[in-house]
């Protein structure tokens, strides 16, 4: 008999994400930029790099500025949209500067897809 019965289920729900609900079906879909970022960005960020005290990032055009050079240094060669889409996510989600006009591109056009 296998010692651990619910091991297998709970190790593959873990690795699919789709664990029990955790996001039901109904959930707004993942933007773009988050997407993006967590496909490609988040494996060797903690959110530390986010609130670090020194952040390179002041503004939202700095902020630009690091995607940009972090996209660039893992060879990923994002368009102006890419880069964009996760900057509006990372400031969403940490940074909070007033959004500019890029910002405000990125939400329309969020809008429309919906
Ligand atoms: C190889 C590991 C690594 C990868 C991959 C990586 N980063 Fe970073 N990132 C770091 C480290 C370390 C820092 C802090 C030191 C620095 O800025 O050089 C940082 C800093 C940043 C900052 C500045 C944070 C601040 O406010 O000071 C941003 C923005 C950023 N990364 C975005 C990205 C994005 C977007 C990607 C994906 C395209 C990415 N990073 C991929 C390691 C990584």
């Amino acid at each position: 008999m296998d010692k651990w019965p619910c091991r297998k289920i709970l190790i593959a729900g873990i690795l699919s994400s789709t664990c029990i609900n955790a996001h039901p079906a109904s959930e707004p879909e993942k933007s773009r930029g988050e997407l993006l970022y967590s496909t490609h960005c988040i494996a060797c960020h903690t959110t530390h790099v986010h609130w670090r005290d020194q952040r390179l990032a002041t503004d939202w055009q700095s902020l630009a500025k690091q995607v940009r050079r972090w996209q660039s240094n893992t060879g990923l060669g994002w368009n102006e949209e890419d880069i964009a889409a996760v900057t509006t996510y990372l400031n969403a989600l940490f940074y909070h500067f007033p959004p500019s006009p890029e910002e405000k591109a990125v939400s329309l056009k969020q809008e429309k897809e919906r």
